[in-house]
């Protein structure tokens, strides 16, 4: 395959094999930074830090002075689509995300799509000064959290184990149920499109809790609205690459990356690289699939990890990146390791 991209990303996201692999990292950006603490701590709270563009944007900045990655993805979070909706949210200090919880079909009239710009617009100011920000190297991803993934924070009010309040209203009253996946659906296509009129040049779609469900379950509640939300996009810009991540989801992945029509797939760190690369690379660019944990551990643990993905993965379209989010606990001279191995093919 030939493109005209010169960017490393947009080459790997067309279907071309590069001469190495372009990197990111999920949550690149976050606390096991130093200078992200302190921006942080100026902002006040991280809702604030969101809706700030100059800080928003400085802290989409720090890890790629440090580490040059390929790709720099906004800062902001999957959860502001709940806040722009109406859905009153805070983040409590080790704690993490708190909402009012909406438990059936009679809540839904809190939630108003029509004002949500209004509160997002600090968003695309932060995508827009990015957009020339970031080095000419770099791709600028923009991103949202799938509809699934988004309910499950609007209707448990919080992060679960079981599930159990927004599975009882699935199944209890799938009608209703689907009234709140459609309105994050739209909310997201309306996001996603202002974030790539601002200056995204990719999209990812994290679906970090598409795993908990039973296939019959995944295919209306994964499968159906990622498809929607990809066509909403294409509708408007027919060649938006766009990367889906349904994370824990076994072999579902592959209806997801048949169905759906995304450009490229992130692979958790739970899914063989060889049954990847047999029966999903041969499909779409893949990306992925370092663990987290041996970005806290470093040293030989990491490198042979490492260079074991880039020699399974690379003889099709690839990304490096991790299987799911940097941990705060990462030392972040393991990073500058993985940043030069995956460069250089050495840590020195
Ligand atoms: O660097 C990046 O990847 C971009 C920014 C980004 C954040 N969150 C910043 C953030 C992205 C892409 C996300 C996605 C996100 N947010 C997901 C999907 C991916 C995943 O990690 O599973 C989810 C489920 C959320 C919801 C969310 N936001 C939770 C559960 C938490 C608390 C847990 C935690 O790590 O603290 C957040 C807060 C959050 N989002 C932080 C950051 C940097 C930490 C906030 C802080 O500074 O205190």
């Amino acid at each position: 395959v030939t493109t005209t991209h010169a960017k490393l990303m947009l080459r790997a996201l067309s279907g071309e094999i590069t001469e190495r692999p372009p990197f990111w990292l999920m949550r690149q950006a976050g606390r096991y930074l130093p200078e992200y603490r302190a921006t942080r701590a100026e902002a006040g709270n991280f809702l604030d830090l969101c809706y700030n563009p100059k800080l928003a944007e400085e802290v989409t900045l720090q890890p790629l002075r440090r580490y040059g990655m390929d790709a720099a993805i906004l800062f902001a979070d999957i959860l502001l689509i709940p806040d722009a909706l109406g859905q009153p949210l805070d983040y409590l200090e080790g704690e993490g995300p708190v909402l009012d919880p909406i438990r059936s079909a009679k809540d839904l009239s809190a939630l108003n799509l029509e004002n949500i710009h209004t509160t997002l617009e600090p968003v695309y100011e932060t995508v827009s000064r990015l957009s020339s920000s970031i080095p000419s190297e770099c791709t600028l991803i923009g991103f949202a959290g799938a509809p699934w993934t988004v309910a499950t924070y609007m209707v448990e009010g919080r992060g679960s184990k079981d599930y159990v309040n927004i599975k009882k209203w699935m199944y209890g009253d799938p009608v209703g149920f689907s009234t709140l996946i459609d309105i994050i659906v739209d909310a997201t296509i309306a996001y996603l499109l202002k974030q790539v009129e601002a200056g995204a040049e990719v999209v990812q779609i994290f679906d970090t809790w598409a795993g908990v469900l039973p296939d019959n379950e995944f295919r209306k509640w994964v499968l159906g609205p990622t498809k929607r939300i990809v066509e909403g996009l294409r509708r408007h810009h027919p060649d938006l690459p766009v990367i889906g991540f349904p994370k824990g989801v076994g072999g579902n992945i592959i209806s997801f990356v048949e169905e759906t029509g995304v450009t490229a797939v992130s692979l958790d760190t739970g899914t063989p690289l060889d049954w990847a690369a047999r029966n999903v690379q041969t499909k779409i660019p893949v990306q992925g699939n370092l663990d987290p944990i041996l970005l806290v551990q470093g040293g030989e643990a990491m490198e042979n990890r490492i260079i074991e993905i880039i020699n399974r993965m690379s003889t099709a379209p690839f990304i490096f990146n991790l299987g799911h989010g940097i941990i705060p606990q990462t030392p972040p001279e393991h990073v500058g390791a993985l940043s030069k191995l995956i460069r250089n093919g050495s840590t020195s």
